[in-house]
């Protein structure tokens, strides 16, 4: 379903050029749910962008639905139809702060021409499904931002993403708010919609996913199934990695 092959990307500054990601390769199946983990700074949140075109791989291959991406020489209708396939759920939430929640969640929908009444029907359909109708007509400043990221993941549903791409998406939250998040997303689990998600809710990641990464220095170091990963993992920074969490856990 979307096939990631051999993604490269690099940041410049005064400072030099970073290399960021080095090489990625990912693969994930229609209905997957795949977790991606990781250190900071590894790289996970970039991988994100550069599959929804928010940043430009300078180098790889992305295929999604059978259409294939040359991210090096990506024209415009590349770019839109991976912006059109995937859709992001982000940390930080990222609202509109001036429109309300269910005018948050039909904009992505009016740009796509959708007509006006047909959008704000299909985001109250969107925001009951993630426990949020009753705040259809208020703003972001008023939510708490566990209720922000239902809403995130509402505007982010309504444009029906082949993937769905989540990056941390509890992790600005307090912890009593996480639980709501985790909910919402435990229920499209159970749809089967596409995911792949980073996260550093390593006991949540292990519960959901049928397959996890673990991502470190641009590249992904080990990915298989949830099983495997966490019973016998391969590599000894995933080891170390997990040796850690069972410390802490
Ligand atoms: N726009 C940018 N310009 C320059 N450098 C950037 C930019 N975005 C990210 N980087 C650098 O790329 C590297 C990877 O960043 P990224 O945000 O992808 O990491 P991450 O794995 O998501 O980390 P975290 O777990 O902290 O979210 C970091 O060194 C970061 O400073
Ligand atoms: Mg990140």
């Amino acid at each position: 379903m979307l096939n990631i092959e051999n993604l490269f990307k690099s940041f410049r500054s005064k400072a030099g050029a970073i290399d960021v990601l080095n090489g990625v390769n990912l693969e994930i199946a229609d209905g997957e749910v795949v977790s991606i983990l990781g250190p900071s700074g590894a790289g996970k949140s970039t991988l994100l962008r550069c599959v929804n075109f928010l940043e430009y791989a300078e180098r790889g291959v992305m295929t999604l639905d059978g259409y294939r991406v040359d991210a090096a020489r990506a024209s415009k209708a590349d770019i839109l139809h991976m912006r059109r396939s995937t859709a992001m759920v982000f940390q930080n939430y990222n609202l509109f702060q001036n429109k309300t929640a269910l005018d948050n969640v039909a904009e992505g929908l009016l740009v796509r021409g959708i007509s006006r009444a047909a959008a704000r029907d299909k985001a109250r359909g969107m925001l009951g499904k993630v426990g949020m109708l009753d705040k259809a007509d208020e703003y972001p400043s008023r939510l708490s931002g566990g209720q922000q990221q239902r809403v995130g993941i509402a505007r982010a549903l309504a444009l029906e993403p082949s993937i769905l791409l989540l990056d941390e998406p509890t992790s600005a939250l307090d912890s009593e708010l996480v639980g709501e998040v985790l909910k919402v997303i435990r229920d499209l689990v159970r749809e089967r919609i596409t995911m792949l998600i980073v996260t550093h809710e390593i006991r949540f990641g292990r519960e959901i996913s049928d397959r996890v990464a673990f991502f470190d220095e641009g590249a992904i170091v080990e990915y298989g199934s949830t099983e495997s990963f966490f019973n016998s993992p391969q590599s000894e920074r995933t080891q170390r990695f997990l040796q850690r969490y069972n410390q802490n856990a």
